[in-house]
């Protein structure tokens, strides 16, 4: 596995990749949900290529960019062992060669503002301008993200439709522990009491999609009810909504494909989580 740190070898290293290219974009940290990606990437292409970096323009806050856990030489080790071709590691200057002030954003409107857009303003004009810059440096066929993040795979699709850029995107479903918990870097952040209580967000989303294929329509109640359980279970909800899985907008009495969507504060961490559903 090669380690590139800067664009113009990168690009030359993928020059010497042969076949389809497989683009897995990382902030590092990984876990069995990242090495998912990384497995998959290698099921429908024939060269893999990962990216690891923290990108301080989806950080809203100062304070949580240098909180993120870095575990650099331990992700390599375990991308290593998955034969992955290439792993680019750029540093900030690398990817921001001019301040972020000034630098040229990617916006994708509407889908950018609600739920996790709303709680962190500016994350996904952050997310929009590194993948974007990241598919121009690798040029990959197709790039892998997980579905955990459903609102960010949504406007990465967007982005890629509206642009017209010529790079499938496959999404991935979410990896849990085994008591639902989804998994995440900033799973890493709960103490032992605070783990414990962690799975009351997938335990509602379940409970809301139990309620949905019962055949309940009521979705502000549904959601006034998963919002409660989440905070009686010690949870600060952030939100938590049904939506259309297409576009994110309020179902329909008679639509059936949705997505449930939860996010809630839990110590230092904030976890989000969602529920894909398709009603007869
Ligand atoms: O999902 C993530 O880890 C990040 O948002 C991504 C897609 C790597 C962009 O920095």
């Amino acid at each position: 596995m090669k380690q590139l740190n800067d664009v113009s070898s990168l690009r030359r290293a993928v020059r010497g990749l042969s076949g389809r290219v497989a683009l897995v974009p990382t902030m590092g940290n990984l876990h069995e949900g990242h090495l998912t990606l990384v497995r998959r990437a290698r099921e429908v292409a024939d060269a893999v290529v990962v990216s690891i970096f923290v990108n301080p323009m989806q950080f809203d806050r100062k304070e949580d960019l240098e909180a993120y856990p870095r575990t650099l030489e331990q992700d390599k080790a375990q991308l290593a062992a998955e034969e992955v071709d290439l792993v680019f590691t750029p540093t900030v200057e690398a990817i921001y060669p001019v301040s972020m002030d000034v630098h040229t954003r990617v916006e994708v409107p509407g889908l950018s503002d609600i739920f996790c857009g709303a709680s962190r303003p500016g994350h996904f004009v952050g997310v929009a301008t590194i993948v974007c810059k990241l598919f121009n440096m690798v040029q990959p066929h197709c790039a892998l993200f997980g579905k955990k993040d459903f609102q960010q795979l949504l406007i990465i699709r967007r982005m890629v439709r509206d642009l017209a850029m010529p790079v499938e995107i496959i999404g991935v479903d979410t990896v849990r522990e085994a008591d639902g918990l989804a998994m995440s870097s900033r799973n890493n952040y709960l103490d032992e009491a605070q783990r414990a209580r962690a799975p009351a967000l997938y335990a509602a989303l379940t409970r809301t999609a139990d309620a949905l294929r019962e055949g309940r329509r009521d979705f502000a109640r549904l959601e006034d009810e998963a919002t409660r359980m989440i905070a009686e279970a010690g949870l600060k909800p952030d939100y938590f909504g049904i939506r259309r899985a297409a576009d994110l907008a309020e179902p329909g009495q008679d639509d059936t494909s949705l997505v449930i969507l939860g996010a809630a504060y839990l110590g230092l961490a904030r976890l989000i989580d969602n529920l894909e559903l398709e009603l007869g």
